[in-house]
């Protein structure tokens, strides 16, 4: 076996590894004998990631005496529909798919989102497994049991929770990563510096560098760091109704408004690293945190390599009426994570919506 760290995912109902390591994957069939398994996995990829690592996986699983399928659907957002999901239903039926066979989520977010809907819905439930392929899903999409997927008037409206039996992330997987996905995927992880940990802040902010290669030591201890912060929210909060989890959508409200409105030509990284650096001047505006700390988390961002600004043209009042329609919201009342310091933060589910007008007008 490689070297591995584990981390346990711990909730009242479930408990599951998550596997961090260089090389993990080679040990996927390893670490799939602890659950009661029919032989029968289908690998759910997208068309990026089955030429780099759909064929292989299929490979070692029928090495190990699977009977393994490799499952191809679109990549990124296109995938979480309707129609995708029937048809992978189909193919599942064919292959004769019963309750103790396993779905292998291979590829970014939405490919592990589709694939968590199909797993928690097929049979009212069978095995699945996440194998995340990028630095986002990695760090938090991959970990916690939400699978969703869309419906034309709107993102992830139709989900469940369910969690995998298992996760395993090899880091060494994003060597094939595009480069701007990386430095979007580094969003999230300075994310969970500013939202709870304000060392974590510091190591991201000194090691900038060495955390956009790929084979540094500094990426995989970050990437390790944030599994265990992930595991401890969700295992606090698992259904998101604590205000705990809800932290994790720092930069969200602004940033889902602004991923929309650019219709995703940004990288939900780099919306949501503009969405970090908003909300933290909405926190300045309303007296939570000074200035000084607001322009620290931006200047971090702008270091990192990532956006910070919303392009002056964009239409302040279409962008305030997607926010009004953010799924944390209530009522219709712009809800958002505000900082009360780098490394504290709180769910506030009014905020006035003069003061986010005035710092989207001002900045
Ligand atoms: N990605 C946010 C959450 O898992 O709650």
């Amino acid at each position: 076996m490689s070297n591995y760290h584990e981390v346990v995912l711990r909730t009242k109902t479930k408990e599951y590894p998550i596997i961090v390591g260089r090389g993990v994957i080679n040990d996927l069939p390893k670490f799939m004998k602890g659950f009661r398994n029919s032989k029968k996995c289908a690998v759910i990829t997208n068309n990026v990631v089955r030429p780099l690592y759909g064929e292989f996986v299929q490979k070692l699983l029928s090495n190990a005496g699977y009977e393994a399928y490799v499952i191809e659907v679109p990549n990124g957002e296109d995938c979480k529909d309707l129609r995708v999901v029937e048809r992978v239903y189909d193919e599942l039926i064919s292959y004769r798919f019963d309750r103790y066979s396993t779905v292998i989520a291979l590829g970014g977010g939405s490919t592990g989102d589709l694939a968590g809907f199909i797993a928690a819905t097929y049979m009212r439930g069978i095995n699945y497994i996440q194998v995340p392929t990028t630095l986002l899903a990695q760090v938090d999409a991959a970990i916690g049991g939400k699978a969703a997927i869309n419906h034309p008037k709107g993102k992830n409206l139709i989900g469940v929770f369910y969690h995998p039996q298992l996760v395993l992330v090899d880091v060494d997987l994003l060597k094939t990563h595009d480069f701007r996905d990386l430095r979007s995927g580094l969003a999230e992880i300075i994310k969970y510096g500013i939202i709870m940990d304000s060392e974590f802040f510091k190591y991201v902010v000194s090691n900038k560098a060495k955390l956009l290669d790929v084979s540094s030591e500094e990426l995989l201890k970050a990437v390790l760091k944030c599994c265990e912060f992930k595991a401890s929210i969700v295992s606090k909060d698992e259904f998101d109704r604590e205000g705990i989890r809800a932290i994790l959508n720092f930069g969200h409200t602004v940033g889902h408004a602004v991923e929309t409105y650019s219709n995703f030509t940004l990288r939900h990284g780099e919306a949501v690293s503009i969405g970090m650096c908003y909300e933290a001047k909405v926190s300045a505006a309303m007296g939570f945190i000074n200035k000084s700390v607001a322009d620290e988390v931006c200047r971090s961002l702008s270091d990192l390599g990532l956006p910070t600004r919303i392009e002056e043209s964009a239409e302040v009042s279409k962008l305030l009426d997607l926010m009004r329609r953010d799924k944390k919201s209530v009522g219709g009342k712009i809800a958002m994570v505000l900082l009360k310091d780098i490394g504290s933060s709180f769910l506030m589910d009014s905020v006035p919506e003069e003061v986010v007008l005035e710092v989207m007008r001002s900045w």
